[in-house]
């Protein structure tokens, strides 16, 4: 395999971008860009990129575009400031993460938002993450100075309150708002592995998921749901593709591209990330019966005295085929998490890719089993190198 070829794999599969038609020509830019910047030979480019995961974000960013703006799909952030103020009145923390954040316009416009709406003192108990792939768009976040058109969609007031204009007439963003933000240069499924579960009130993924594959997306989307709270929500943009309906719902009104985190998806957390046992799964079981009846509020969970026997109650009432479909989730459960901890760890992915299929989840079985291929592949073309080369026939 030539090192394009191989950095194309590992492109796909650190960060599950999709090989476009342009692939080949914009690959061929990118590296030849990266070689002017730091003044190597394209080859050497190419055959570091293999061995420093850092190079190979920065050619990842590059083949990436970066375009956003202040107040992109301003719709959503009205929908924002309705779902923390709440939370943040009531003296709670709030977490929101902007991930592929790009240029930094996306996590500064929460802020600003938040702070029309709560004012500044609010803001000592918000966190907000910002992550993005592409290493040059993190520099240009921290540093906060913007083309004026990255400014188009702000009102004169905010421009009044958050910006000081340059003298080339360049926007900046005032130290007190980039303060806020806390920039990390990772992809976001580098990103996703470091958030405690649960944890999260909201996620921007917007204009992200064009780059992806759309396998890989769908694996990104069920991570993101465990970071979320249980009435977490999920920013996307209005074109980006609808996640799917067992993770998230759509929220009011649907043509905003906002989802809540769908009930069952919080069983589902509830169930890898607090008690893979039995009990607890029968306890979910019971959550889900709920929800289907069509209760407004749903049960609270039994405390812990009192869980023990009525659990078990309840799972000695389940019928074996039931009973054996719960073990089943169970299993995919810890499988699951097991490739999240791990996902180099080829005996998990295929165990889960096994039971994933046995659910009749053949879709993302498929895309586990094509890792395993891709995965092998790179680490028998690793030992041949660290080898010195597998000795050829005649050499034996
Ligand atoms: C078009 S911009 C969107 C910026 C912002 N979210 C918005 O909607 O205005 C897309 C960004 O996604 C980033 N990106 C693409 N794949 C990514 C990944 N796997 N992890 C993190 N960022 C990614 C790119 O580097 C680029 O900066």
């Amino acid at each position: 395999m030539t090192d394009r070829a191989s950095i194309t794999e590992r492109l796909v599969i650190e960060y599950g971008l999709a090989v476009r038609p342009q692939w080949s020509a914009d690959l061929e830019r990118a590296v030849n860009e990266l070689a002017r910047e730091s003044g190597m030979g394209s080859r050497d480019v190419e055959a570091l990129a293999l061995k420093n995961p850092g190079l190979l974000r920065v050619l990842a960013g590059k083949l990436t575009i970066d375009e956003s703006h202040f107040f992109r799909h301003p719709e959503q952030f009205e929908i924002l400031k309705r779902h923390v103020t709440p939370r943040l009145d009531a003296g709670q923390v709030v977490t929101i993460w902007s991930a592929g954040c790009s240029r930094g316009e996306e996590p500064y416009s929460i802020v600003m938002s938040l702070i029309d709406q709560c004012g500044t003192t609010a803001l000592d108990r918000l966190t907000i993450l910002a992550s993005d792939l592409s290493p040059e768009a993190i520099a240009l976040a921290t540093a906060g100075v913007y083309h004026p058109w990255s400014g188009r969609g702000l009102s004169e007031a905010r421009s009044v309150r958050f910006f000081r204009r340059r003298e080339g007439g360049e926007i900046e963003v005032s130290e007190d708002i980039r303060s806020r933000v806390r920039f990390l240069a990772l992809s976001t499924q580098e990103h996703v592995r470091s958030i405690p579960p649960g944890s999260i009130d909201a996620i921007f993924f917007r204009n992200v998921a064009i780059y992806l594959k759309s396998a890989a997306f769908l694996v990104l989307l069920e991570q993101l749901t465990l970071t979320l709270r249980d009435d977490g929500l999920l920013f996307m943009a209005p074109s980006d593709p609808r996640p799917p309906g067992d993770l998230f719902e759509a929220s009011d009104p649907e043509s905003a591209a906002v989802y809540r985190k769908h009930k069952r998806a919080v069983i589902a957390r509830r169930r890898v990330s607090q008690d893979p046992s039995i009990e607890n799964v029968a306890a979910c079981e019971r959550e889900e019966a709920a929800c289907r009846a069509g209760s407004q509020r749903r049960q609270a969970r039994p405390d812990e005295s009192s869980r023990g026997s009525a659990a078990h109650t309840d799972t000695e009432s389940l019928t074996p085929a039931r009973r054996d479909a719960h073990d089943q989730s169970g299993l995919v459960n810890e499988l699951a998490r097991a490739v999240l901890r791990d996902p180099d760890d080829l005996i998990a992915r295929f165990n889960y890719a096994q039971a994933l299929s046995r659910c009749g989840a053949r879709r993302r079985a498929l895309f586990h089993a094509n890792q395993i291929i891709a995965r092998r592949r790179s680490y028998v073309d690793e030992r041949r190198q660290d080898d010195g080369g597998w000795p050829a026939p005649n050499d034996v």
